[in-house]
């Protein structure tokens, strides 16, 4: 079966002349006899029915330009050829220029009308085809990068689990440590949103928090599970543990900047930190987001060394170290979102049932 054309004319001889034509050419034919009636068809049937309209260019209410117009814009995938019975040649380009696949005089002959529509039948089909062809491509691109980036996740989060796994190995060795890593992770996200930081980084401090402090595999568990004063020697043999983290992650490249945050992470504001005795904004942001979220889990949920706080002693204890071995943005940001989220807080703590000791004898 050959395309279906719409004849739209208000000329009932010229319709009834050329839609016999087509007819007999083999052709379904449709016909309207004002602009809006072809409208109609068209919404009512849809613009596959149709592959090329033959317009009348002066019609009452609706011109054939009109006409064309209204087609580019509602039913792309339909050709359009505007006859007109004035030959001024400004009309045509006009038709053209507005998308016309061809422009036709009248009177016109039937052996010079019929290859110009079976002409403009032929590059409708070509843009079809390739119109189809585009979608299949994007649709393509689409799925597969939807495939991507569920793989990404998947990924990223196996990755996650295992860095958790090697920081709950390390954790299991100690009672007062075991889930301070997720805790710290947890919170870094925490204040790392409340400062409006990219996802990216967000994700970065998070993977530094469950990794901070895997260089402890590398001291002594005599040492690590110390509830009395460290010795000096012990102490300095304790803060060797960021390098060793540092050296644990450092061949694993994706990490990026997640190594110094890792490496930084006992740094302090005013310079008296560790390793490097960094100062101000020469720590990484990240460091700094990671060493309060350090802070608090000791301070919330305690240490062999250091009883368990509440909010209150927690936000005051904040305050006072705050400019000295603190970012005082950041302690701004956690208060300001501890105050925001007790509930959350609270529920972290009676999920890790903190530790009471009334001596604070580490030397820290
Ligand atoms: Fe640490």
């Amino acid at each position: 079966m050959k395309d279906r054309i719409l004849v739209v004319d208000d000329d009932e001889n010229v319709v009834s002349y050329l839609s016999i034509a087509l007819i007999q050419e083999g052709f379904q034919c449709e016909t309207a006899s004002s602009a809006s009636e072809a409208l109609t068809i068209l919404r009512r049937n849809g613009q596959k029915t149709v592959t090329l309209i033959l317009t009348d260019m002066t019609m009452p209410v609706m011109s054939g330009i009109e006409l064309l117009e209204q087609v580019q814009r509602q039913f792309p995938i339909i050709g359009v050829i505007v006859i007109s019975g004035d030959k001024n040649l400004n009309l045509a380009v006009e038709a053209m220029k507005k998308g016309a696949l061809d422009f036709i005089t009248k009177p016109f002959k039937l052996e010079i009308i019929l290859p110009r529509i079976y002409k403009a039948i032929e590059r409708v089909r070509l843009e079809r085809e390739n119109r189809e062809y585009q979608e299949y491509l994007e649709e393509k691109v689409e799925s597969r990068t939807a495939a991507l980036i569920e793989k990404h996740r998947s990924l990223q989060k196996l990755f996650l689990n295992t860095v958790e796994a090697i920081a709950r190995a390390i954790e299991a060795k100690d009672l007062y440590t075991v889930g301070h890593s997720k805790r710290v992770s947890k919170y870094c996200a925490y204040i790392a949103q409340k400062m409006a930081i990219d996802v990216e980084e967000i994700h970065n401090i998070e993977v530094a928090g469950l990794l901070h402090d895997v260089g402890k595999i590398g001291i002594a568990d005599s040492i690590l599970g110390k509830s009395t004063k460290l010795s000096i020697d012990e102490y300095e043999s304790i803060k060797e543990h960021p390098l060793i983290s540092l050296k644990i992650i450092d061949p694993i490249k994706e990490l990026g900047r997640v190594k110094e945050y890792v490496k930084y992470h006992h740094e302090k504001w005013d310079g008296t930190g560790y390793p490097d005795g960094l100062k101000g904004e020469e720590i990484p942001l990240g460091a700094r987001i990671l060493s309060i979220a350090d802070a608090f889990d000791t301070m919330w949920i305690g240490r062999q060394y250091h009883a368990a706080w509440n909010l209150d002693q927690v936000i005051q204890e904040f305050k006072r170290n705050s400019g000295t071995q603190f970012d005082g943005k950041v302690v701004d940001a956690f208060i300001e979102l501890i105050r925001e989220d007790e509930v959350s807080f609270n529920k972290i703590r009676q999920e890790n049932p903190p530790h009471f000791k009334t001596e604070q004898t580490h030397l820290q």
